[in-house]
């Protein structure tokens, strides 16, 4: 069996972090997310993955390649234009199978996928949909099941009076080809706002896997926070075994910490970066290459690529874009 992820968005509530790469290339504990993705998808014997890239196709091919390094083998389909969740299926529908799971490219979970694969066939579902309880079901699609765990509605950011229900759409599904094929081609069409509502109204057979795992949508700065949290912390069930850091502070090749440096924990620093005499990081997201000067204090914040503070700045709960440089005089803030 094969896998589809879908990382064609432009991932702009993680701005500034994605003005210059992908949701997906975003470090989680030092490592890019979809990493994460594909050990899943391996842990589970899938080893043929297909990307939809649409937006920086380059920067994804450059890092995940053939997929080799990673033990898997990854093809890609691109689009011009974004083509939407179910018109990007289509588009790569020449590379799935006859039963294909899809995923949305910025879900951090350890989801049991063997299980949900035996609820689709005990199901004999056309597509099933993994869904997740969340206490705010209004950022996400509202799923309505019936006795037999079959889905009877599907409501993308339902407003308020809607919420019936706290299960919501996970964005891992398995689809037949059947409902591959009633996609339109070449067209911009949405999985969660036309395809699913249809196939309901159709009567297909769209079946609910309710997941209890850990599960987390990082495409928000705190969500994006979090994960890397909880992966840091051992809130996740470890995929690679390296994560998990006991004191709650991990620090990647190559950096050099002053030994009179304070870091109070969780504190995740990335490859290459300088952390010079008595500067102060509390519960920060440092990315690769960054440059912290002399008694500078860093709290609540992530800090891109490259950024440079100097020393003595003041840093509170900001996100720092890739190359940001902060003066004494800069203002706290989303940079
Ligand atoms: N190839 C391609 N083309 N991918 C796309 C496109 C597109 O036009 N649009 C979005 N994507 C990808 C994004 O990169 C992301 O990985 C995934 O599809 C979902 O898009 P988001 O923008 O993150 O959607 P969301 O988080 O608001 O809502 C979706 O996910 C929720 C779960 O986190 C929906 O599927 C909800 O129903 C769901 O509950
Ligand atoms: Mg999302």
């Amino acid at each position: 069996m094969k896998a589809l992820i879908l990382i064609g968005g432009e991932g702009t509530r993680l701005r500034p972090l994605t003005m210059d790469t992908l949701k997906c290339m975003a470090p989680i504990a030092n490592r890019n997310f979809i990493e994460y993705q594909i050990a899943l998808l391996k842990k589970y014997g899938i080893n043929d993955i297909v990307l939809s890239v649409c937006y920086m196709p380059e920067k994804v091919k450059e890092i995940v390649g053939n997929g080799k390094k990673y033990g898997v083998r990854i093809s890609y389909t691109a689009e011009k234009l974004p083509l939407g969740t179910a018109g990007a299926i289509k588009n790569a529908e020449k590379l799935l199978d006859e039963t294909t799971i899809v995923m949305n490219g910025d879900i951090l979970t350890d989801i049991k996928l063997d299980e949900m694969l035996e609820c689709h066939i005990s199901k004999n579902a056309d597509a099933t949909i993994a869904l997740h309880e969340a206490a705010d079901p209004s950022a996400y699609g509202l799923v309505i099941t019936d006795a037999q765990g079959m889905i009877t509605r599907f409501l993308e950011k339902p407003k308020e009076s809607e919420i019936t229900s706290k299960w919501i759409n996970a964005g891992i599904y398995i689809f037949s080809r059947k409902v591959i094929d009633m996609i339109p081609s070449g067209l911009n069409v949405s999985l969660e706002r036309q395809t699913f509502p249809l196939v309901i109204d159709t009567k297909m057979r769209l079946a609910a896997f309710k997941s209890s795992q850990y599960w987390l949508d990082i495409g928000k700065i705190e969500k994006y926070m979090q994960a890397n949290f909880d992966v840091l912390q051992g809130r996740f069930e470890s995929l690679f075994g390296d994560e998990i850091a006991d004191t709650g502070i991990k620090t990647g090749h190559g950096s050099i910490i002053d030994d009179r440096a304070v870091l109070s924990s969780p504190v995740i620093i990335g490859k290459k970066c300088r952390v010079a005499a008595e500067a102060r990081i509390e519960r920060s997201i440092i990315w690769d290459n960054v440059k912290i000067g002399e008694g500078a204090v860093i709290t609540n914040s992530i800090i891109g690529n490259g950024c440079v503070v100097e020393q003595g700045c003041v840093i509170i709960n900001t996100v720092a874009g890739a190359g940001s440089v902060f003066t004494r005089f800069t203002r706290s803030g989303t940079k």
